[in-house]
């Protein structure tokens, strides 16, 4: 795929590394288990917003865009990485922030909450589970274009076909690099939310017939629901990157077995994720995305839905900075 006519920051220097978790898959009895560090990209405390951002900013750029706007949960790494890109990039950055779970903004929290103010955001508007989120960020647009400012709005989670960009290219990466290491991959597992992570890799991994299925583990939203946002971007991401290949639906799974009772909201699989990656592999998974979908992979090894002759890639999308704001729960086991 001709990714290079699309204009690109660059913010990671290398492609980040594909290493195995030997001491996790002798724990769980079975499954070849390796992790793609994406929780090592680069701009602040990494994560798989900066891929997706490297597209979205280039477009910014070309606008004369002066401050980049978005919207996410009240500990979103899509925000903390935005503004992280605004601060590299010279420009400002505005945040909406969306309450889904009701009276969660804490202004005084730790976690990302905390890398917003750090990392100079202007300003922060918060508003409710249910609000029009495209039209409260084009306020802010709007309030900007009033100052003489211009905004470069960005969807929830960079979930566009052009964020999903960087995820086909992760998929390119993860071919060469599995080739380099003379490692072929049976399955993919990687957590599924706004949807552009799981529908670049689909996107990427059918353009270039890797005949490698991805499991995608939600974080959030029902299986159905799920697996047609990401079908839909998937094939909307095809059609944007030239791709002649198209998306079956049946290559889009989504499982919802881990969401448990709803985003952001602890489980004790989750939990369970969190400390065995730590104290196996020390790996920081974050209790809200890596955390759950860690939390499906060890649940799909142990049911033998994976099997034990099976070789994994884990992708790690990041997130490790809301861990902090988690503390009680992580610790009091
Ligand atoms: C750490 C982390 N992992 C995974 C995801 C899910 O990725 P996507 O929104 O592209 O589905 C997010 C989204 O915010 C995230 O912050």
């Amino acid at each position: 795929m001709n990714l290079a006519r699309f204009p690109r920051r660059r913010y990671t220097p290398n492609a980040t590394a594909i290493e195995p978790m030997s001491h996790l898959s002798a724990a769980l009895g079975g499954a070849r288990l390796f992790i793609k560090r994406d929780d090592q990209l680069g701009l602040t405390a990494g994560g798989n917003k900066t891929r997706k951002l490297e597209f979205l900013v280039a477009e910014a750029l070309a606008q004369g865009a002066d401050t980049l706007v978005t919207v996410g949960a009240v500990q979103s790494n899509h925000c903390r990485l935005t503004a992280a890109a605004a601060v590299r990039e010279g420009l400002k950055c505005r945040l909406v922030l969306e309450q889904r779970v009701p009276g969660s903004y804490d202004p005084a929290a730790s976690g990302n909450n905390f890398l917003f103010d750090l990392l100079g955001v202007e300003s922060v508007t918060v508003v409710d589970a249910g609000t029009d989120l495209a039209a409260a960020m084009n306020r802010v647009k709007d309030d900007l274009a009033a100052e003489g400012r211009k905004g470069y709005v960005i969807p929830g989670g960079g979930s566009n076909p052009l964020g999903a960009l960087g995820y086909v290219s992760c998929a390119e990466e993860i071919l060469q690099q599995t080739f380099d290491m003379g490692l072929s991959l049976d399955r993919i597992v990687v957590a599924s939310g706004s949807a552009g992570t799981h529908s670049g890799l689909v996107t990427g991994l059918l353009g270039n017939s890797a005949g490698i299925p991805v499991t995608g583990i939600n974080v959030r939203r029902p299986r159905a629901e799920q697996e047609g946002n990401v079908h839909a971007l998937a094939e909307a991401t095809a059609s944007f990157v030239g791709s002649s290949v198209p998306v079956p639906r049946d290559a889009i799974v989504c499982r919802d077995e881990w969401v448990g009772p709803g985003y952001s909201l602890p489980t004790p699989e989750m939990v369970e994720a969190v400390r065995l990656f730590a104290r196996t592999e020390g790996v920081l998974l974050d209790p809200v995305y890596t955390g759950k979908a860690a939390a499906g992979l060890i649940g799909l090894v142990r049911s033998g839905e994976i099997a034990r002759d099976e070789t994994v890639l884990f992708v790690h999308t990041g997130g490790a900075p809301a861990l902090y704001a988690y503390q009680p729960v992580l610790s009091a086991v």
